[in-house]
């Protein structure tokens, strides 16, 4: 699978960061380029008995001989990005794109009150605003900024080389379909496109050299902010259910309700999914915490993937049974056969 473009197919954090890392290890990627919105993404990965939130890096830093390579669609926060090379300890295999547009403090400010802050519930992390400037022709680019000189590579160009040398390329998308501002619950959603193909065109990759995409569903739906939420359930009835999470990136409470058919299909429709994954598989079923062969998985929660696989018209490969980057069932050479 040379090209692969990996979206999530709910309202975000399904879990992109964990499946991400875990191809990278596993596909030994040679490049991810990190693709969607900018920082207001928050990624978690948990390697090596380590906990990272990541916001601006691609979650395949796991993969010690990847490159890693943010597009020039991307919204860069200068100060999230350098503080992250440190902590994940990954100078020398970054690249960002010269026409990577800024995020400033004013951006940051004007995402914090008003409209956006009160009525959508954003991030606040600045990227409405700053898309807004880049709508208006006036946002500063990565290539006006000295801190960011030393990482500015052609990431289009690097990424294509890659696919066109036979290469794994990775191409990790962020936030979900149902946030794409224009596929998404509008006005509560972000502040562009956030489909596969708006991905491949953040990073500059052409419709023609994809190979797969990867839809991530999460075994339950979560969306954090304002906007419908099919299904929804009380807060007690989530911690109940052992689906209470916080935000990653926020650290607002996530509103949970059950996994949704309706919108799977359309997302796999959106995106022109090739294969689903299905994450946090261990919460539904505890049994199955851990797994990392079908055959460890119960009865139970192989119903409960075959009924998506029949439903969604499209293979499984992949479940998250744990936090952890290795903690994935990868049926992907048993469905081939
Ligand atoms: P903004 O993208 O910060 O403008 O936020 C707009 C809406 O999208 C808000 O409801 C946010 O909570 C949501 N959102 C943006 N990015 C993410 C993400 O990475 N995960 C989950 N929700 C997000
Ligand atoms: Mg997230």
């Amino acid at each position: 699978m040379p090209c692969t473009v990996l979206v999530c197919g709910f309202f975000g954090d399904t879990g992109k960061g964990k499946m991400i890392s875990y191809l990278a290890v596993k596909d030994k990627t040679a490049v991810t380029a990190r693709a969607g919105v900018g920082p207001n993404a928050g990624h978690t990965v948990v390697f090596e008995g380590k906990t990272y939130k990541l916001r601006m890096l691609p979650s395949a830093f796991t993969s010690p001989d990847c490159r890693l390579l943010i597009g020039p669609g991307v919204l860069v926060n200068p100060d999230i990005f350098l503080d992250e090379i440190q902590v994940t300890r990954t100078q020398g295999r970054i690249g960002v794109d010269p026409q990577c547009a800024i995020i400033e403090p004013k951006h940051m400010e004007a995402d914090k009150k008003g409209y956006l802050a009160e009525k959508i519930k954003s991030t606040g992390s600045g990227s409405g605003p700053c898309n807004s400037d880049r709508v208006m022709r006036v946002a500063k680019l990565a290539r006006d900024f000295p801190k960011l000189k030393e990482f500015l590579v052609d990431v289009p160009l690097e990424v294509n080389t890659a696919i066109s040398e036979g290469k794994n390329v990775l191409i990790e998308g962020t936030q979900g379909t149902y946030l794409s501002l224009f596929h998404g619950t509008y006005p509560y959603c972000t502040s562009k496109d956030v489909c596969a193909a708006a991905a491949c065109s953040d990073v500059g990759v052409g419709p023609t050299n994809v190979d797969d995409v990867i839809v991530v569903f999460k075994a339950y739906n979560t969306r954090v902010g304002g906007g419908p939420l099919p299904g929804e359930l009380s807060w007690e009835e989530a911690e109940k259910r052992g689906w209470a999470e916080i935000a990653t990136n926020t650290g607002r409470r996530r509103r949970a309700a059950p996994f949704d058919f309706n919108l799977a299909k359309r997302a796999v429709m959106l995106n022109g999914a090739t294969q689903v994954t299905v994450t946090k598989i261990d919460v539904l079923f505890p049994e199955c915490k851990g797994a990392t062969s079908y055959d460890e998985v119960s009865r139970e929660a192989k119903a409960f993937v075959e009924n998506i696989e029949k439903q969604l018209k499209v293979p499984v490969t992949l479940l998250g049974t744990g936090p952890g980057t290795m903690e994935v069932v990868d049926r992907r050479e048993e469905l081939k056969k």
